[in-house]
């Protein structure tokens, strides 16, 4: 007779989360949002779905799992994608970037309207550390000509984005000066982006891997800055199959620090650390 193999049960848990209701999260938001789960983020993801399933008032994953496949299920999928994002970012994040992006824009200076895409904004402090980075190339007074469009997948930090009210701690990240001469003291010790700044960026839901993007006019450099260490090799080349037709002949795709893109090299060619300009032939 075969040896009977009982379901393992966690007793340190709250709610019962099997190998099989992580595989089902897994393809979950795989399909959704080309994220690929590693086999031992089953604790972090846990960790991140509890809080639904408590408010849910459910009795465990596999209930959970079943409500979000139900049609009444529908809404929830937002806040479980949002529960699933990492969000980590910070003011001037790989600080060489915007050394080399305020180069960039000096030479586009006086030629129009400057667009980037920040694909991937998080919370925004990414985005405001390029519009910052182009007022300081290019100068602080008038209208700028430089508009961002700031996306991410997560609703919730982009409605952080939007508001731009930061603790004084991620505040003190910003380069001296930058944080009487961009954002105005609250009273509750937070601090606001200008409203110069705000009105560079706009901030929009757009998810990578979806088959269209609400994004249409080339622009003049793609920031997709540590979101594609999330997907697999697959998902990662047909988003850059797609930034290639968005990005003007000069334009530049600013990556993440551990991310490279050899295997697209008939779209993208190294111009420097982590940065990439259109190869010449296109495909
Ligand atoms: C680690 S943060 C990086 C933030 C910022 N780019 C930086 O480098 O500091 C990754 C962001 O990618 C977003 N994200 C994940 N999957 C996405 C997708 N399919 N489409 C758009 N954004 C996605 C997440 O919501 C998260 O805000």
């Amino acid at each position: 007779m075969p040896p009977i193999v009982l379901p393992k049960i966690d007793f340190n848990r709250e709610f019962s989360f099997s190998d099989q209701d992580f595989e089902r999260v897994r393809q979950l938001i795989y399909k959704e949002a080309g994220i690929s789960l590693n086999p031992t983020k089953k604790d972090m993801v846990y960790g991140r779905l509890v809080r639904r399933i408590r408010e849910l008032k459910l009795a465990s994953f596999g209930a959970y799992i079943d409500f979000l496949q139900s049609v009444a299920g529908k809404r929830e999928f937002e806040q479980f994608v949002n529960a699933l994002t990492t969000n980590l970012t910070f003011f001037f994040r790989e600080e060489h970037h915007f050394q080399m992006l305020g180069d960039y824009l000096k030479t586009l200076a006086g030629k129009g309207e400057i667009s980037i895409w920040c694909a991937a904004s998080s919370t925004g402090e990414e985005p405001y550390s390029i519009a910052i980075s182009a007022l300081e190339a290019l100068g602080s007074t008038g209208r700028s000509p430089v508009q961002i469009i700031a996306t991410d997948l997560d609703t919730s930090v982009l409605e952080v984005g939007r508001k731009g009210i930061y603790s004084a701690d991620k505040i003190a990240r910003l380069p001296a000066g930058y944080a009487a001469r961009y954002f105005d003291k609250l009273p509750d010790g937070n601090y606001q982006a200008k409203q110069q700044l705000r009105d560079m960026i706009s901030f929009s839901r757009l998810n990578l891997v979806e088959s269209s993007w609400s994004v249409r006019k080339p622009f003049d450099a793609i920031f997709c800055r540590n979101v594609m260490i999330y997907f697999d090799r697959e998902t990662q080349f047909s988003v850059l199959k797609k930034f290639h037709p968005l990005l003007k002949a000069h334009g530049l795709l600013f990556v993440g620090h551990s991310e490279n893109f050899y295997f697209a090299a008939d779209y993208f060619t190294l111009r420097g650390k982590t940065v990439y300009e259109l190869t010449k032939s296109k495909p």
